[in-house]
């Protein structure tokens, strides 16, 4: 076994630095900012849909695992519905097919060294199944609440695994990742997913308090890769310093496991491809 493969089954995440160069995280904050600026806001559904809101949300949410869409900071818009600030500072994340549909982050998505360190880990038959970039910008970037990923992306048997790319230097002040060595070891608490009649909802597997005990930021340079384990609790502060904390992030799941129609992403999974092509 690898050294990287020991480290990541301990601690349920590994930390990768020097992984992407600044300049291959510098092409892909650029194309990131590109598309969210191209983005026609006018026609979005946070602005104009003034009945059936949730509704209206959740589908845009529920149909972008094969698209290229936008969501906002909550605290983006004023009463009347108008951004505060500029479209591309409004914005929280762009997912979630961006690893698919665009060239920039489709070579990120499959570079050398990520095949590499695939390989290592014994996923290198693992499917991409969703790519965020996320932008978590000064000031107004929000907190994800502590969650694990395998919630969102469920698998029989569980096999979610999260790679997550440092763009810029994450620090405890810009909302770092936070996690604890080795809290992979615990139970799946939930699973989110579609009701039948349309919308999500939180199905609890396991009613037990994340323990918040010992988990310590992962502070990581610009470049860095972390891979995070589908069952590890991890969450990040919202940003109050002066300084953008992009990362962008991608999840796997593995081939031969079953991936059930409930879950909130769903995509012609004949179409769903992995590191190598
Ligand atoms: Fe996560």
């Amino acid at each position: 076994m690898t050294l990287n493969k020991q480290q990541f089954e301990k601690n349920g995440y590994l930390i990768i630095n020097n992984f992407n160069t600044p300049a291959e995280c510098d092409a892909l904050m650029k194309r990131g900012k590109e598309l969210a600026e191209a983005y026609d806001f006018d026609g979005h559904p946070s602005v104009f849909q003034t009945t059936n809101q949730t509704k209206t949300t959740d589908d845009y949410f529920l149909n972008s695992g094969d698209k290229i869409s936008f969501f906002f900071e909550k605290d983006a818009f004023d009463e009347n519905g108008k951004l505060k600030t500029d479209l591309f500072h409004s914005m929280n994340k762009i997912g979630h097919g961006l690893h698919d549909l665009d060239p920039v982050f489709n070579s990120f998505s499959r570079s050398p060294q990520l095949q590499q360190l695939a390989k290592e880990l014994g996923l290198e038959d693992n499917l991409i199944i969703q790519s965020m970039l996320i932008l978590k910008h000064a000031k107004i970037g929000g907190v994800v609440d502590v969650h694990q990923d395998e919630t969102f992306l469920y698998t029989e048997p569980n096999s979610c695994t999260g790679f997550w790319f440092a763009l810029e230097d994450a620090t405890i002040e810009n909302g770092c990742l936070w996690a604890k060595p080795g809290g992979h070891e615990t139970a799946l608490r939930s699973r989110f997913r579609r009701k039948a009649d349309g919308g999500t909802e939180m199905e609890m597997l396991n009613t037990s308090a994340f323990s918040m005990e010992g988990m310590i930021p992962l502070e990581v340079k610009k470049g860095a890769c972390v891979v995070l384990h589908g069952l590890l609790p991890h969450y990040s502060l919202p940003n109050t310093s002066g300084k953008s904390r992009q990362a962008y992030s991608i999840h796997t799941i593995s081939k031969t496991a079953r991936y059930p129609k409930e879950n909130w992403l769903q995509r012609n999974m004949d179409e769903v491809k992995g590191f190598f092509n």
